[in-house]
């Protein structure tokens, strides 16, 4: 699954599967993630990271230019997952297999300009599924909530900063404010 609708900045979305990028946008990809932190190692160790993700949202500058943003949907391993959960203090209930949205990354001279809300609402709307997200930057944070996303538990200390959790349930009527994920999954929740 791919495209190339316009995203606003003389840029170009991309949407699908990692694996269907040539290899050098494979190799910028795992770079632009590198650079942003959110994995430590080489480009080799962060490559088969990004082969195991489900969905890419990537933009670029023309259909065949510099990879400038991105952001993935991954299936992170269950015990991480566990004990994101844990660390926030929240049921998993529901999540037990939720995928995560994460590796959201902007080049540094394109930041600023509102492109990391674009990425995140991209994955955000191939989600059909319980999924979730940590995050200790105050932007994402903002831009999960733009997107439906609602912070569950008490944010704890990470390495960086202090982190929170995040969920989403397309199935389910998510009620503002913040919540227990058990909340969501209540009697009384319906499909939206
Ligand atoms: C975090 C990161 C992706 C944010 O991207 P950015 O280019 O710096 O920020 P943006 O220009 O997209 O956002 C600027 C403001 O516009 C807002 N914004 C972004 N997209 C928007 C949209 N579509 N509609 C409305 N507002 C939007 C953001 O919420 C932000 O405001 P806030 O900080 O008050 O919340 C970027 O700094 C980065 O790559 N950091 C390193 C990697 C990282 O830390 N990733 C997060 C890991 S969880």
């Amino acid at each position: 699954m791919s495209g190339v609708p316009e995203a606003g900045s003389g840029l170009a979305r991309w949407f699908g599967s990692f694996a269907d990028l040539s290899l050098a946008d494979q190799r910028a990809v795992a770079e632009l993630v590198k650079a942003g932190g959110a994995i430590q190692g080489s480009v080799e160790d962060i490559m088969p990271r990004l082969r195991r993700t489900r969905i890419m949202a990537l933009l670029r500058e023309g259909e065949r230019g510099r990879i400038v943003g991105a952001g993935a949907l991954k299936v992170p391993l269950r015990r991480y997952r566990q004990g994101r959960f844990a660390n926030a203090g929240a049921s998993i209930a529901g999540f037990e297999e939720a995928p995560e949205l994460g590796y959201v990354v902007v080049h540094r001279d394109r930041r600023g300009q509102m492109l990391s809300g674009d990425l995140v609402e991209a994955i955000a709307a191939a989600i059909h599924e319980p999924a979730f997200a940590t995050t200790d930057s105050n932007t994402m944070r903002n831009s999960l909530e733009r997107s439906g996303f609602m912070r569950v538990g008490t944010d704890w200390q990470g390495s960086k900063g202090t982190l929170s959790l995040w969920v989403i349930d397309p199935g389910r009527v998510m009620l503002k404010g913040r919540l227990n994920v058990t909340q969501i999954h209540g009697p009384n929740s319906s499909h939206r």
